[in-house]
């Protein structure tokens, strides 16, 4: 696991927008796991700005969104299909055919998982996961006690996570209590992932995540255990870690990263 720590959320959201576009770039083919949330909002208008600019391209990538809410059509204004359309889709050149967004409407919840499951394994796997991290700690929707062997499933969301993502709904009691999310092992079997948190609220839950013992409870601890995990946080975010010289030491002196510094 590696930890870079940018001044800001702007510069932490922009490095994040560059190494999926450089990765892209190098393999216009990838498949992408896209993630929701408020985070993720700037670094979908920052790769739109990398695409206007003609400095990445999605015309031959395909993508696979972490999580849906069970009970919403793709068409309903909350749900992640609208959001990926309104943040992203919509704005760049990437297929719709080639998107894939969990379907929170299927009438048969476990086939629809495996499915899902099956498509992602069917597409060569998942070449670079975009990751939140919410403030249960979760990966996706893997809400605490979520197996670390976990495949795609129906998870039955937290008290913490409906109060933090209620207020997207416009009416709070909206918000379903259950949504299809892909597994901890789904998510550690991506060849590369990238969380991304800023702000004050996640110093916590980033401090546990990173440096906390490996536990269900903090799902996110699970990506300790993943082979090429990038942690990208602002001064905020970060101001928990203990061990940030070390973490500053290897952004500043690991040639991989000198193109970002
Ligand atoms: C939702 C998503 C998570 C995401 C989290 C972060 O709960 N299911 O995948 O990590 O939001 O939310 P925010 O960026 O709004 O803090």
């Amino acid at each position: 696991m590696e930890v870079i720590i940018q001044k800001d959320k702007g510069s932490a959201t922009k490095l994040v927008a560059r190494l999926l576009a450089n990765q892209l770039n190098e393999t216009p083919t990838m498949t992408l796991g896209l993630a929701t949330g408020r985070t993720m909002e700037a670094l979908y208008d920052e790769l739109v700005r990398l695409y206007e600019a003609k400095e990445v391209d999605f015309s031959k990538c395909g993508s696979f969104n972490l999580d849906e809410y069970v009970g919403l059509t793709p068409e309903d204004p909350n749900s992640y299909r609208s959001y990926m359309n309104k943040w992203l889709f919509d704005r760049v050149n990437i297929h719709k055919a080639k998107t894939h967004v969990p379907n929170g409407s299927a009438e048969d919840l476990d086939e629809e998982c495996r499915n899902y499951e099956a498509l992602i394994r069917g597409a060569g796997g998942l070449d670079f996961q975009l990751l939140g991290i919410g403030s249960s700690g979760h990966i996706g929707f893997n809400e605490p006690l979520s197996a670390l062997r976990s495949l795609t499933r129906v998870k039955a969301l937290t008290r913490d996570t409906i109060e933090q993502n209620s207020g997207l709904f416009p009416d709070p009691s909206m918000m379903p209590r259950r949504a299809i999310t892909m597994g901890v092992d789904t998510i550690l079997k991506s060849k590369r992932a990238v969380l991304l948190a800023t702000g004050s609220s996640k110093a916590d839950i980033i401090a546990k995540a990173v440096e906390g013992p490996l536990t269900a409870i903090v799902t996110a601890s699970a990506l300790q255990l993943h082979s090429h995990c990038t942690i990208v946080v602002d001064e905020d975010a970060a101001a928990k870690l203990t061990h940030r010289d070390y973490y500053d030491w290897i952004f500043q002196n690991e040639p991989e990263w000198a193109a970002y510094r």
